[in-house]
């Protein structure tokens, strides 16, 4: 069975690997662990000696109070996949080891605000602050080598990055390709909110971001590409659109795109109140 530990016993734990000679892969998750999440350790478990994964629901990132407490948790199920996977340590802290109540500092994210601004930053206020946070302080806790993270997530694995490098955390980040159901739909916690039906309406959105990326590779333009991936989501029923636009992949702005060797298609959308995202880079 799995070992589920505090940050104490984390430090006990990780003090028997000296920081020159260790190898630890990290995934950091709010739980309600899928597939994508299992395919982040098996990428970890693959290039590390040891694989940590930490369980914590941030509710610094949730600009949203329904949408925190709506949160699928399911500690057990998670623990259940964990096992079979072999992870060694996954790392439940408390609300209080994570932000002590006398330590009211955040993360200057001014050097790379920009990358924060547009697609999620504008539609989600505060949730990357949340997030650099968040991640600073688990890193600060596990010091691992390599920090895996998805790219379903796209923003956030820029915003990251940035954080890494500003904040001199020696450790590599591994972006790691978004994981899919047969559908094409991206394999998220949010999905387990939705019932079969939505769950079939909801892979529009790979439809819709794949429509673009079609549009943008036979040569037709920023506006043509997004106008028919927007056409896919409008005539998809039970799907709302919240954004359809196309960013650099590397600043994230969405006025200057460079060429399309640089777009990322990127998608937020509601099927059945539940909000998802998703991207595809056009040349991948
Ligand atoms: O991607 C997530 O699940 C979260 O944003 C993260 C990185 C675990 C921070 O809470």
């Amino acid at each position: 069975m799995v070992k589920s530990i505090n940050s104490r016993d984390y430090n006990k734990w990780r003090s028997q690997f000296p920081q020159e000679n260790s190898s630890i892969g990290f995934v950091p998750t709010m739980g309600a662990l899928h597939q994508g999440h299992l395919y982040l350790v098996q990428q970890a478990k693959r290039q590390c000696s040891q694989v940590v994964i930490s369980i914590f629901v941030n509710p610094r990132q949730f600009n949203d109070k329904n949408d925190l407490e709506n949160y699928p948790v399911q500690l057990e199920e998670d623990f259940a996949l964990l096992s079979k996977e072999g992870v060694d340590i996954v790392l439940v802290p408390s609300i209080q080891e994570i932000y002590p109540p006398n330590d009211t500092t955040s993360i200057d994210m001014t050097s790379y605000a920009h990358l924060a601004q547009g697609l999620e930053g504008d539609h989600r206020p505060g949730h990357f602050q949340g997030v650099v946070d968040v991640v600073s302080r688990l890193l600060t806790i596990v010091k691992p080598q390599k920090l895996y993270l998805g790219k379903k997530d796209y923003q956030q694995l820029n915003v990251l990055k940035a954080m890494v490098k500003k904040e001199k955390f020696a450790l590599d980040v591994i972006g790691v390709p978004t994981q899919r159901a047969s559908s094409g739909l991206a394999l998220s916690s949010r999905n387990a909110l939705l019932s079969e039906e939505g769950r079939v309406r909801a892979s529009n959105i790979y439809e819709a971001l794949q429509c673009a990326k079609a549009s943008a590779l036979h040569g037709e333009g920023l506006d043509m590409a997004c106008a028919k991936g927007k056409a896919v989501l409008q005539a998809a029923e039970g799907v709302t659109e919240e954004y359809f636009l196309i960013a650099n992949r590397h600043t994230m702005s969405i006025n200057e795109v460079g060429n399309p060797e640089e777009w990322v298609v990127f998608c937020a959308a509601h099927v059945e109140g539940v909000r998802l995202i998703d991207n595809v880079e056009v040349f991948d």
